[in-house]
């Protein structure tokens, strides 16, 4: 049992003050009658709780596949730029949202926002390989020689401090003098990691999109800061 006014802000509709105006005006219905009090127990699996005759079922968590646009930024806040938190409709929004992982602010693609700690922690472990697959745009030709380098580690710290990598994976999409596209699949996630080994092979990133998380692959109806919900089946594949 839980409280309603409880259940109606885990569901994102509003602060625990503003609820209890909404019942006082009437506006919330437990099994098709008007509700009393805001702190009345409710029973989620069982009772039917509407807000303005919209029903609020409840979800434990929620898990958007969001396709970052450009300029903006994966923090949560942010005094200067938009955040991907900011790309979601406030009747999506729940408390507690965050992107699970960092995307740099030019880069787009597949995130995941949502509002569950202990899968992203346990996602995000060290100990935990997810492959991240990223399409680069990147200056100069990509040789096969490159494609063997990132089979081994690489230090993209430096002689002083090195950060060797983890074994990553890379296929050449197309190759020119001046520029060529790349997959790369790595399995951990270290700061600015696919433009520092892009760099170090002497080949700057121009562009870069996840296009991939574990088994769960960008959805291309998607439009640049566009979102979905995650269906059931790509929950189940992150679900460790
Ligand atoms: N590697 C980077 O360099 N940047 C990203 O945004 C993600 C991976």
């Amino acid at each position: 049992m839980v409280r309603l006014d409880k259940y109606l802000a885990d569901m994102g509709k509003g602060s625990r003050s503003e609820i209890k105006k909404y019942v006082k005006a009437k506006r919330v219905k437990i099994n098709g009658e008007i509700a009393k009090s805001s702190d009345i127990k409710i029973a989620p699996d069982s009772d039917e709780i509407r807000l303005d005759e919209c029903l609020i079922s409840y979800e434990e968590h929620v898990y958007y596949m969001l396709n970052k646009p450009e300029g903006v930024v994966s923090a949560t806040e942010d005094n200067l730029h938009k955040t991907v938190i900011d790309l979601i409709k406030s009747e999506d929004k729940r408390r507690g949202l965050f992107s699970m992982g960092r995307l740099d602010i030019d880069t787009t693609g597949l995130l995941i926002i949502t509002d569950d700690g202990e899968l992203s922690h346990r996602l995000l472990s060290p100990k935990y390989h997810v492959d991240k697959c990223y399409y680069a745009i990147v200056e100069g030709k990509v040789s096969e020689e490159d494609a063997i380098r990132v089979k081994e580690p690489l230090n993209i710290g430096s002689d002083k401090e090195p950060i060797m990598t983890l074994p990553a994976s890379m296929d050449i999409i197309s190759s020119s003098d001046e520029i060529s596209e790349i997959n790369l699949t790595i399995c951990e996630g270290k700061f600015h990691q696919v433009k520092k080994m892009m760099a170090k092979l002497n080949h700057p990133v121009i562009k870069l999109k996840r296009v991939s998380f574990g088994a769960i692959k960008l959805d291309e109806e998607l439009k640049p800061g566009e979102y979905r919900k995650l269906t059931n089946e790509e929950l189940e594949m992150i679900k460790v």
